[in-house]
């Protein structure tokens, strides 16, 4: 069966689509899950993650920025691509200090859920351990840049919903870092609450709410108890009830 006017083909489903969604919304909106780090429903995509690339024939697209079109046959839950996902995730890992029985987001980390949902079983590549400036000047709010995986995600949170522009990525390649627009560069100069959607939207533990951390203890947390795909699904759908 091919995909008709206004669906599109994920693997082997037939999925329905609207003017202007990315195959990464009509997918998530079907039930089908791709696999995402950076895509947050309601942001702008910024497709710099590249988890979610799937293949359309002999092309590969980022799902997130990819607009859907009528007739698309799509590959998304493949071996190939799982494997390419689990690798990014393995660099991602080692290219931070990801350590997750000392670090207070653990349960409730992406990345982590997401090297589980990839069945990644160790980090494959040589750790960096790098050393980047945290900043604790803030009395609600911590910065540790050495777990930032540059996702972008709080860039867009503080500049398109709260309006306040705290954070911008500067430089490029391996020498991209988040940055603070103040004029000292420190979070306590800048407007950011702990009610900001910036700073509760980090997927891993580079921003983190102080004196929150164990209120909920491991093993009862978000992916203690539901999937990363449960969650995806999950967030995508609110989203679309707040429309
Ligand atoms: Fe993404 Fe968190 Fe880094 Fe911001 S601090 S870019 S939300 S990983
Ligand atoms: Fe598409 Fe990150 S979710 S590139």
């Amino acid at each position: 069966m091919t995909a008709g006017n206004d669906t599109i083909r994920i693997d082997n489903q037939e999925i329905p689509f609207t003017a202007g969604q990315t195959i990464m919304d009509a997918a998530l909106a079907a039930g089908v899950y791709i696999p995402h780090l950076c895509h947050h429903p309601g942001l702008p995509p910024s497709g710099n993650c590249r988890l979610c690339m799937v293949e359309i024939g002999n092309r590969s697209v980022a799902a997130c920025i990819a607009a859907a079109t009528a007739g698309q046959q799509i590959r998304n839950d493949t071996p190939e691509l799982n494997a390419a996902r689990k690798a990014i995730t393995q660099m991602l890992f080692v290219e931070g200090n990801h350590i997750c029985p000392s670090c207070e987001k653990t349960g409730n980390c992406k990345l982590q859920a997401m090297a589980y949902h990839l069945g990644m079983l160790d980090d494959h590549f040589p750790q960096f351990y790098p050393h980047r400036e945290l900043d604790a000047s803030h009395p609600d709010i911590l910065l540790d840049r050495s777990r930032c995986i540059l996702c972008d995600l709080c860039v867009r949170a503080s500049r398109d919903v709260d309006k306040k522009n705290v954070f911008a990525i500067a430089g490029r390649g391996t020498q991209a870092h988040l940055i603070v627009n103040t004029p000292t560069g420190k979070l306590v100069d800048s407007p950011m609450a702990k009610t900001d959607l910036a700073a509760n939207i980090c997927p891993v533990g580079a921003i983190l709410i102080k004196e929150k951390g164990y209120e909920v203890p491991i093993g009862q947390r978000i992916y203690d108890r539901q999937t990363i795909r449960d969650i995806g699904l999950y967030e995508q759908a609110e989203e679309k009830n707040k429309e």
